[in-house]
Formats: C-alpha cells, structure tokens, sequence
C-alpha cells in the first residue's frame, strides 16, 4: 500500500511517500480501507520527534481516517465488508496516512451517509477533543459563558459550535482575517489576539477552553470568576498550575471509543455541528500540509485525500 511515514527523527524533510506491507486486522479488529485522513496538531511534533518520540521505523503518522471496511478480524460482529466508518487511532497508535489501516472495531463508528469521508475524517478527533473538553471536562452548562482560544483552529472549530448549542456565551480569540469565520461558527463576540489582550477586557466567566497554549496560559485564570473552570490541549500531558487558588485547571483525558464518536456523528447530522472549513491535499502531499500544519495559523481542518 501507498503510505506517508518518517524514516527516522530528524529535520523538516523527513516524511516519506511509498510502499509499505499491508497492514493485517487481528482479532478485533477491522482493516479499512482509507479514503480520507486528517492532519492534527500533533503531526508534526510526531514527525519532529517532539512528541511521542518513536524507535520503530518506518512510522506511518496519522491519527484519524474515514473510509471502509475491506476485512474483518476474528470476533468482530457488529462490523462488516463495505461500511462505511470513521474513528481515531487508539492511544499509543498511529497509522492513519495510509491507503489501510487495522484498527479495533470497537473504537470506530459508521460515517454519517450525509458527509464525505473527507468531513468525516476532518470532525474525529478534533470532535472527539471538543466533545471531551466542553461536555465531558468542562461540563458547560446553558447561559454560561467560555471563552474559547484559538477559534479558527480544528478543536476550536467544532467546540464554538457545541457550546453554542450547549447554550453557553462564546467569546473566542483569532487574528482579524479569522473573525467573519468564527462568527459564522456561531462565536458572540471575537477577539483579534494581535491587537488586544484578552486579559484586558474580559473578566468573570465561567471556563476557558485553551487550545492555544503559551503565554496565554496564566491569563486564561485571569479571566475566571472565582470557581470558575479552564481546560487546557496545548500545554502538554498535564493541566499548567493556576497562580490563583480559587480556580481550576483541567487536561482533558481524551480517550477513543465508539459511544463519542457516535454522539459527534449525531451532532453533524442533525446539523447541531457543520465540518469545519476544510482545505485538501493529495496523500503524497503531506509534507505541505505539515508545512501549514506547522505555521499554526491554518484555519479549520488540513484532509489528506487517500483515494
Ligand atoms: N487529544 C488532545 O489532547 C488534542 C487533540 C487535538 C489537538 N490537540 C492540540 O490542541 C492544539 C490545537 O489543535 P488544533 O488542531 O485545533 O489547532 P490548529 O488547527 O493547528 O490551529 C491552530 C489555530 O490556532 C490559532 N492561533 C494561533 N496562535 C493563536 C493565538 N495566539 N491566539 C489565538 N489563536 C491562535 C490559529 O488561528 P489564526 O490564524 O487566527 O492565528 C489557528 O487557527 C494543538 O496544540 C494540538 O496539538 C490536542
């Protein structure tokens, strides 16, 4: 199979586009035959060795896919050759920039028929994030207000719209060609971060959801009211320490299973949630997509087109 992975760790140049073995489905698990994959913050830090530095080459990156099952493994029985799924790779696994994928059946679900693969790869696991951040850590409730930083981002993307129909306030932050984007997403008021400091002018809010990270950090506590709530995915494995007491700091755990993706599926089919803006590459365009992937000022989602 065509495949996009890293030889070893080292410089920008490094992924490579070629012929790999097959992967096989064990037991459990479903091999899928890739149409789409989708490019996430973590890519390149993977390629780069930043992060989840790997030993075992070559390494086929990539976390979430759409396509369709060709092969089931023993004990697999809610699954069957020719449906149509999306998911996100287990914890600790990779593998999705590929024309196949083995992965457990359990932590995949059925792709809406109302989407394309490409939207279904694009809402994995920036859904997933965002479901597990808002609803799940954050537990946003109706007439609360969040501020959401980095608005035009993937997880951003997705969790303005599942706090809008929370019924929260969203306040979120964005450079200024970014504003109409976020507004459209459902954002009440937008911030241009370029031109303000968001500390400044905002106070007393219920969470923050922070998908930006850096020197933003201590002043998304700024901004809390006293028990209020911040979520941190930028900042590494553990929630940053607050430098006030009477708030909290949360990392989200965002685990795979079905039940998610299936409540993220249902959200974009009753329109409760739309694809984020997607902008499309050619699987063996991968390095130019990590390439903007990597200037950290895409907006929406990067898909890469398998077949
Ligand atoms: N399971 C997990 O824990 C998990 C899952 C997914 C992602 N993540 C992490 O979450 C982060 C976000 O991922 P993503 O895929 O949503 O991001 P992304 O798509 O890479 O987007 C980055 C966005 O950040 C915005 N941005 C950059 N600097 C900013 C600033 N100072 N203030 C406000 N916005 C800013 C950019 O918008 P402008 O062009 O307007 O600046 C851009 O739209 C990454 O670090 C990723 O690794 C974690």
């Amino acid at each position: 199979m065509k495949a996009v992975f890293i030889e070893r760790h080292g410089g920008p140049e490094e992924l490579q586009y070629g012929d790999l073995p097959d992967p096989v489905a064990k037991a459990g698990e479903v091999l899928v035959d890739v149409h789409a994959a989708s490019v996430n913050g973590a890519d390149w830090k993977v390629r780069a060795g930043q992060s989840y530095p790997q030993t075992n080459f070559p390494y086929v990156l990539g976390r979430d896919f759409s396509g369709v099952v060709s092969a089931t493994g023993a004990g697999v029985g809610d699954l069957a050759v020719g449906d149509e799924v999306f998911g996100v790779c287990d914890v600790g696994q990779e593998g999705a920039y590929a024309e196949k994928i083995a992965i457990k059946a359990a932590i995949v679900a059925h792709k809406p028929t109302s989407i394309s693969h490409a939207d279904a790869a694009a809402v994995a696991l920036a859904g997933l994030t965002a479901l597990v951040a808002v609803e799940d850590t954050l537990r946003l409730k109706p007439g609360e207000t969040i501020l959401i930083q980095g608005g035009a981002g993937g997880v951003a993307s997705i969790a303005i719209q599942l706090a809008k129909h929370i019924g929260a306030r969203v306040i979120t932050t964005a450079s200024a060609p970014n504003h109409d984007y976020a507004r459209a997403l459902g954002a009440d008021a937008v911030l241009d971060y370029n031109a303000q400091d968001f500390s400044k002018v905002l106070s007393g809010l219920d969470a923050v959801f922070d998908t930006v990270g850096g020197d933003g950090i201590q002043r998304s506590f700024a901004v809390l009211k006293p028990g209020g709530r911040a979520a941190f995915i930028a900042s590494g494995a553990h929630a940053p320490k607050p430098n006030r007491v009477d708030v909290e700091a949360l990392r989200p755990q965002v685990g795979r299973d079905r039940p998610h993706l299936e409540r993220l599926a249902g959200l974009v089919v009753r329109g409760a949630v739309r694809v984020p803006e997607i902008t499309r590459f050619a699987l063996a365009d991968a390095a130019a997509a990590h390439r903007v992937s990597q200037s950290r000022h895409l907006r929406g989602k990067l898909v890469l087109l398998v077949r």
